[in-house]
């Protein structure tokens, strides 16, 4: 191989391992984020803003009378439940508790709230 052909491959294959670095290091722990799709906003918004979406929202479901299907944790946990185990919760990668256990946060909304995907809880109960 002439010597700016071998320029060339060594210039792809180092922009080839650039963002595997990069993914590594900026997500320092294991994350299961379930079944892929759309997120209902913008993904990276999301990782800064979800509490307020949701904690926004529980208020104008509950006091305000104003549900929103989309906002709505069922329909996160629908979404967002391992593909393994239906759940967001089950595991140390699960997903609403990979960050959070990085992160040190504590959050209750699973002590009332089901971490289990409906759509599995339902056929697991119907027999
Ligand atoms: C139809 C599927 C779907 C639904 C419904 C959904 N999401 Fe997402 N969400 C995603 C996907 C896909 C990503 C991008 C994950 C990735 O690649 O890191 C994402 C990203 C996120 C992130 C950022 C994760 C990260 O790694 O930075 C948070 C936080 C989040 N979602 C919370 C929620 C919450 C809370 C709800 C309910 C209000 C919700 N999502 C509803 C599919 C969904
Ligand atoms: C990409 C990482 C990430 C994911 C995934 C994630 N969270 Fe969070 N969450 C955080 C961080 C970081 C905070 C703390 C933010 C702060 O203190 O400003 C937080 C805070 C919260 C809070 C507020 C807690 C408090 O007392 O202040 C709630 C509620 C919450 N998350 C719910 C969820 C739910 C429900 C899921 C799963 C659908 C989820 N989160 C998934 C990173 C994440
Ligand atoms: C003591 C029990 C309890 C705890 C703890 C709790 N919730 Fe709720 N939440 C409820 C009840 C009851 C409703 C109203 C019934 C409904 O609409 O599902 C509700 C409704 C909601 C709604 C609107 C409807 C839905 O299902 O999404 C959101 C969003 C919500 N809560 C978020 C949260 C978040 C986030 C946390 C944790 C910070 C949390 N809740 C903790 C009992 C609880």
């Amino acid at each position: 191989m002439s010597v700016p052909g071998l320029r060339l491959l060594l210039l792809v294959l180092i922009s080839l391992c650039i963002p595997n670095v990069w993914a590594d290091q900026s997500l320092p722990y294991k994350i299961d984020i379930g079944r892929g799709g759309h997120c209902v906003r913008d993904p990276v918004w999301m990782r800064k803003n979800h509490m307020n979406l949701l904690i926004h929202q529980r208020d104008l479901t509950v006091r305000e009378g104003k549900p929103n299907k989309e906002i709505d944790l069922r329909n996160c946990v629908e979404c967002h439940a391992s593909t393994k185990d239906d759940s967001v919760i089950a595991r140390s990668d699960s997903f609403c508790v990979a960050c959070h256990r990085y992160e040190a946060v504590k959050i209750d909304c699973f002590e009332c709230h089901s971490g289990i995907r409906k759509s599995a809880w339902l056929q697991r109960n119907a027999k």
